[in-house]
């Protein structure tokens, strides 16, 4: 086991993200198959405003929109273990790779967790029910956004070390004690 892997562990812990929130996801991949598409027509929308996301999009805008519905989809499977961790990781190296600065990923979590909380609160009547169910999709968001940002961190230290020649052990000291 990986020390990233025991981090999402113990962070999925932390949260309190157990069997009913699987459960509860499961429940939701209808209302996410209905709505998906025009959330992420909305942030699409968003990237290509700003320079810095637009350049990284451009001209495979439709095809990144199919990656990210497949990305929702599995938000909703209801298995959350190492593959799916595995899975997030490569996504997150992904972004390093093309440049991408992690504030913009940040700011698209903050528009899933506001439009999926809008799109919930559509298909379900009952508050309770929806607060329930809003809670384990923020979790799950909140999860994905830990191993991105996990990723992020892991890439960058991989990169000074190859950079530097310094060992990994001695940046994270140098990190940690300044
Ligand atoms: C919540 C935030 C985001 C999620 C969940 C997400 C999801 C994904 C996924 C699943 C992939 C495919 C990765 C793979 O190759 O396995 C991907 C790739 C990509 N994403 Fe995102 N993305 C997010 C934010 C962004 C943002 C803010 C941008 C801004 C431009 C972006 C641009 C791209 C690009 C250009 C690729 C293709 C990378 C390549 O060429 O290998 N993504 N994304």
């Amino acid at each position: 086991m990986t020390p990233a892997y025991q981090t999402y562990e113990r962070m999925k812990a932390f949260v309190g993200f157990d069997d009913a929130d699987a459960g509860r996801l499961r429940r939701l991949a209808p209302v996410f198959a209905k709505h998906g598409a025009t959330i992420t027509d909305g942030f699409y929308a968003t990237l290509e405003q700003y320079p810095e996301t637009a350049k990284l999009i451009e001209g495979r805008v439709d095809a990144l929109k199919a990656t990210h519905h497949r990305w929702m989809q599995e938000l909703f499977s209801g298995s959350y273990e190492q593959e799916y961790f595995d899975n997030r990781m490569r996504i997150g190296v992904a972004h390093v790779r093309i440049g991408l600065d992690p504030m913009f990923v940040e700011g698209v979590m903050s528009y899933l967790r506001t439009a999926g909380l809008l799109a919930i609160r559509e298909e379900f009547a009952d508050a309770e029910e929806v607060s329930v169910l809003a809670g384990s999709y923020v979790k799950v968001l909140d999860l994905d956004l830990l191993v991105i940002n996990l990723a992020y961190g892991d890439e960058r230290l991989d990169r000074l070390t190859r950079f530097t020649g310094m060992s990994r052990k001695l940046l994270e000291r140098c990190i940690v004690h300044g």
